[in-house]
Formats: structure tokens, C-alpha cells, sequence
């Protein structure tokens, strides 16, 4: 399944396995579900039945095209490297750089990188702290224990939940609502949205338990468990030309698709495309592409991702963007869309679309690596050695201490923790202050509006240089607006982000609540 090359790589980062999220057939039938939920008692915000309907009662074509875009495991510069091969240089139709879900093992994470993530405006969420199915609750609390001492997370923006090897049970969920996260994203949509029988439900809460996996978790559905106003995102699978008997799930260009022997990115192209051509032309569930980043690095020694993958999955982006309301989303984006699901043509309005940049100046370690040269703390653990702004802790975190006391050696002096008073960007865990009061906190909005072709955006094409189909979309950005802000060449365009983005990409987009 994987290149050799891989397997012997991922001992050490501790990253995914081969079966970590492979699929070989459905997952659920409507029998095994036993699923019922009435509308008129179910209604959103807080609520919402498993339907292949979009949410609100809309019509399709007042729908926007989601596409989720995810990461799991570790976070390093080789994983951040990767993930920006293929969203630094992209837009949303509201000129807004595209956001994405980074599902956060604790396991070789570099966490200052993490705090970066999060500042630019991706989500993090949970993925255990060690890596392992069916988590205690020490692996999945204590994760964000540590996300929020060691990366300077609030707690309140750690939403979301994905179970290694998406090994979860029924426990898993009940943990997960009872320690107050919104979401689980664990489970799969295994069957076509083109077969009646299809589980490609939009994301729906689970007050009448699970109609997900019900073949393939035990104790799940019929009902069970209810867990009222918690939500699961289902994990959308894609489809090759065998239908259901070729289901692929995550990094699906590992896989091998039709009858072929051998992966063939032509044949992963095919089956993307027409997988995300059987959403988008009738019920627009969303589409999902569900990565580990480690497998197209460029950057990690020893891993060479091929050339030809990473340019197919930028051609099919760019081949996605250039459709009408297409929208490339962290999973938070797409749930804040559901619980209110406004018609397209409202989306100016919509502010969880929206972008916006902190106005931050001073030399404080705040996740804006133009701020924190020279501030950041070095852990020099011998397993993975990470920084830090928020100070060492003693010994390496871990389920049963996921927060230990910070070292002071060599009359280190302390930091200071994020409070919940503060936001990210704004403390100064140096000094122990927050720089964001109601007169200093600024931010600059920088969405656009939308303009009077309000219903029909498109993110234009942008992505790869390296093929004809790339090239055929010359304009790499094409404001809905119609005001030629781009004026870069095409040339130009792929050679600054792929050098300056890669460092600094999105650093300075951030959802103004946050
Ligand atoms: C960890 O982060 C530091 C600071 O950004 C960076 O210099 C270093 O290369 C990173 N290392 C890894 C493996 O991510
Ligand atoms: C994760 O790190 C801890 C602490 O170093 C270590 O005990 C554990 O074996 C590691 N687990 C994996 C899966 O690498
Ligand atoms: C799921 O996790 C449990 C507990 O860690 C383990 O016993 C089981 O083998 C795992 N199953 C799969 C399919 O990974
Ligand atoms: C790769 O897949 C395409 C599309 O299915 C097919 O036309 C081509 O022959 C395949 N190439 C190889 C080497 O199998
Ligand atoms: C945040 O809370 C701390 C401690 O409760 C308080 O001292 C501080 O004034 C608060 N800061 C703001 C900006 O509200
Ligand atoms: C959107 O595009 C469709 C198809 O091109 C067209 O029929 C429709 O009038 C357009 N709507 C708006 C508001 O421009
Ligand atoms: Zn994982």
C-alpha cells in the first residue's frame, strides 16, 4: 500500500500507519442504521437530523460546494511545508486565503508551529496525544491540556475530534461530548451519493444517535448513542470506476484505483473529479480531501513525494475552485455553515468566511513569525524536541502529565500561559500581558464584499504551473468583484508563494473572534 520508502520513514514521526483510515467497503446499510429523526422536533441550530438534503430546507443550487480540507497527526515544518503546497497560493471566493482543519497528535509536534497554524486562522483539533485507537480520556483531555499550555490554544477553539486509525467506539463519543468538544469527524460516508442507499448525510447532531459505521462499530445506531446537540462530520469517501467496490478514503492518490496494479495519478484524478461531480450536481454534500501530509512532503529527509501527485492534486483544486460556488473549508467553517445555513447569496454576509488580520507590531512571541524572532523557547527532549513561546515544560508531556511544571533551569525565567481573557495573538507571554484591550485590539478585515454576481463565485483557478490543464486557468486569482487586483504575471505568482508562503503562509489571517 505504501512505498517502502514511507513505512521505513514513519517510525519516526510517529506517523500514520497504512490502515490508519482505509476503507474497503460500506460501512453502514439504512437497515443496520435503524436511523429515525423528526424534522419538525430536530431544528437547527442545536439539532439536526442525518439527511442527504441540504441543511435549512435549501435548494441545491442555493448551496455552496464545500470542500473540507484536513491533516492529521504531527505538527512540523515538513507537515506545514506539505499542506502549503497546495492551499498557500489558493483563495476562497471572498478573496479570503483558505483555512483548513489540522486533526493534532501530541507525538512530534513541534508546538510553536502549531500556535502559527492556528494565528494564520486554521483550526486545530484533537487527534490523542500518543496516537492510539479508542482513547482513554487522559489521551484526548490531556491533549488539550497540552495544546493549550504548550501552543497557546484557547480551549474554547479546540472544537473538534478525529480518532487515530479512526478507531472509535461508542465510549469515544461519549467522551468527546462529555468533555465538551462540538464535533467528532471520525466517521465514514462509505457508500455513493449516487446509490439510493447512500450515508453521504450532511454533518447532523447526534440527539438520535449515529447512522454512520453502524456495520462496522459495534453498539452504534438503532438509536445509539444519543448525544444531544453533539455533532459528527461525516468523512466523505470517493468513489473510482468499480463504484462502491472502489471506495477510497484518506490520501486516496496512495491508493491504487479501477483494476490497475500500480497508483496512477491519472486514474486518482478520474475518480476525484467524478466523485466531486456527483456532489456538486445534485445534493452538494460536502467533499472531502483527507490527507497526511507526511506522504507528499518534499522537505523531510528520506521522503520524496512524487512530483506528478503533488501537481495532480493541484490541478484537481484549481479544477474545483474554477466552479461556481466552490469553497475550500476547515471543518469548523463547514459545521458554523450548517448550524446556519444562509443561500449563497448571503455569503457576503457570513462572517465564519470571512478573514481577518490581527494588528500586531510589537516583538512579542505571538505566532506571527515576523514578531518572535529570537523569543521562542528551545525543548531539547532527546524523543522530539520542540519550541515553544510558553517555556519548557520540566519533562515531556505525556496522558498521565499532560501539563508538567516548566523548567527554570539556568534561571530560565517563567512564561506566562495564555489566560481565557486574551486572545492568541494579542498575549505576551513574556511579560504576562495582553496587548488586546477593548481600545488596543485591532484587527483589519480584509474579505471582500461580494459583488452583484453574488450567486455564481468562483476562488478562479490558481495551483500548479506544471501542466496543461493548470495553464489553461492563466489567471491565477480572479476577484468576483471584477477589480483586477492581481497583477502579478502567472509566472510570478506559484515562485513567491511557493518560496515566501511556505514560511509564512496565511500568518496573518485570523478569524476576528478568535
Ligand atoms: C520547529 O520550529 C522552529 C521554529 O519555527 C523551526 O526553526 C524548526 O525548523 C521546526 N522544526 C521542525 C522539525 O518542525
Ligand atoms: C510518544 O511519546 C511518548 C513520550 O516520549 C512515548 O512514551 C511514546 O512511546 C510515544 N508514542 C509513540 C506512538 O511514538
Ligand atoms: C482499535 O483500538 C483497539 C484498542 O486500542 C484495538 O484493540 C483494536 O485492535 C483497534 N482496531 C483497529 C481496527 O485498529
Ligand atoms: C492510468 O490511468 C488512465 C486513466 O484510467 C489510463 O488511461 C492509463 O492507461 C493508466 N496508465 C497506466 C500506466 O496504467
Ligand atoms: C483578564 O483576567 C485577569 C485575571 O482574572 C485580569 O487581571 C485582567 O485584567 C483581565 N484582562 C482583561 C483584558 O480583561
Ligand atoms: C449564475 O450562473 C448561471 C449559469 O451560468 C446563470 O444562469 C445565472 O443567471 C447566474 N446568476 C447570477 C446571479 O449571475
Ligand atoms: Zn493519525
Amino acid at each position: 500500500m505504501l512505498p517502502r520508502l514511507l513505512l521505513a520513514a514513519l517510525p519516526f514521526l510517529g506517523l500514520a500507519l497504512a490502515q490508519d483510515g482505509s476503507l474497503s467497503g460500506p460501512t453502514t446499510s439504512a437497515d443496520a442504521a435503524g436511523y429515525s429523526c423528526d424534522p419538525s422536533k430536530c431544528k437547527l441550530p442545536s439539532c439536526n437530523c442525518a439527511s442527504t438534503d441540504p441543511p435549512g430546507g435549501l435548494s441545491p443550487e442555493d448551496v455552496p460546494q464545500f470542500l473540507v480540507f484536513t491533516a492529521d497527526d504531527a505538527i512540523q515544518s515538513y507537515t506545514l511545508d506539505s499542506v502549503n503546497q497546495f492551499l498557500a497560493h489558493r483563495k476562497n471566493p471572498n478573496g479570503c486565503p483558505i483555512k483548513m482543519t489540522y486533526y493534532t497528535s501530541l507525538n512530534f509536534t513541534n508546538y510553536t508551529l502549531v500556535t502559527d497554524w492556528y494565528v494564520a486562522g486554521n483550526e486545530i483539533a484533537d487527534h490523542t496525544m500518543t496516537h492510539v485507537g479508542t482513547p482513554s480520556a487522559d489521551e484526548v483531555n490531556g491533549n488539550l491540556i497540552a495544546l493549550n499550555a504548550l501552543a497557546g490554544i484557547p480551549l474554547a477553539d479546540i472544537k473538534g475530534f478525529r480518532a487515530p486509525f479512526l478507531n472509535y467506539s461508542v465510549d469515544t463519543l461519549k467522551l468527546l461530548a462529555k468533555s465538551g468538544f462540538t464535533y467528532d469527524s471520525s466517521a465514514s460516508a462509505s457508500l455513493p451519493v449516487t446509490d439510493s442507499g447512500t450515508d453521504a448525510y450532511w454533518p447532523y447532531t447526534l440527539d438520535n444517535g449515529m447512522a454512520n459505521d453502524c456495520l462496522a462499530v459495534p453498539g452504534l445506531c438503532k438509536g445509539e448513542p444519543k448525544l444531544p446537540g453533539f455533532w459528527e462530520v461525516p468523512m466523505y469517501a470517493t468513489f473510482d470506476t468499480r463504484g462502491v467496490a472502489g471506495v477510497h478514503l484518506m490520501d486516496p492518490w496512495l491508493d491504487t484505483a479501477d483494476s490497475n496494479n500500480a497508483v496512477n495519478d491519472t486514474a486518482t484524478l478520474n475518480f476525484l473529479k467524478s466523485t466531486f461531480t456527483a456532489h456538486y450536481s445534485a445534493k452538494r454534500q460536502p467533499f472531502g480531501l483527507y490527507t497526511h501530509p507526511i506522504h507528499l512532503s518534499t522537505t523531510y529527509p528520506g521522503v520524496n513525494a512524487p512530483k506528478s501527485t503533488i501537481s495532480m492534486i493541484n490541478n484537481f483544486l484549481d479544477w474545483a475552485q474554477n466552479q461556481q460556488n466552490v469553497w475550500i473549508v476547515s471543518t469548523e467553517q463547514l459545521l458554523a455553515w450548517v448550524q446556519n445555513p444562509v443561500p449563497v447569496s448571503q455569503l457576503d454576509q457570513f462572517a465564519p468566511l470571512k478573514c481577518s488580520t490581527p494588528q500586531v507590531d510589537q516583538k512579542i512571541c505571538n505566532g506571527m513569525p515576523s514578531n518572535e524572532e529570537g523569543l521562542l523557547d528551545h525543548c531539547a527532549f532527546s524523543d522530539f524536541p520542540f519550541y515553544t513561546c510558553y517555556g519548557c515544560p520540566s519533562v515531556e508531556p505525556s496522558p498521565g502529565n499532560p501539563n508538567p511544571s516548566q523548567s527554570t533551569d539556568n534561571g530560565h525565567q517563567a512564561r506566562f500561559r495564555l489566560p481565557s481573557n486574551c486572545s492568541t495573538p494579542f498575549w505576551d507571554p513574556i511579560n504576562g500581558k495582553c496587548i488586546c484591550t477593548s481600545d488596543t485590539c485591532a484587527f483589519q478585515d480584509d474579505s471582500r464584499p461580494i459583488g452583484p454576481n453574488g450567486a455564481n463565485l468562483t476562488g478562479g483557478g490558481t495551483g500548479s504551473d506544471t501542466s496543461a490543464e493548470a495553464s489553461q486557468s492563466s489567471n491565477p486569482y480572479v476577484p468576483f468583484n471584477g477589480n483586477g487586483a492581481i497583477s502579478m504575471s502567472t509566472a510570478a505568482w506559484p515562485a513567491l508563494f511557493f518560496s515566501v508562503m511556505a514560511v509564512l503562509v496565511g500568518a496573518f489571517s485570523v478569524i476576528a473572534h478568535s
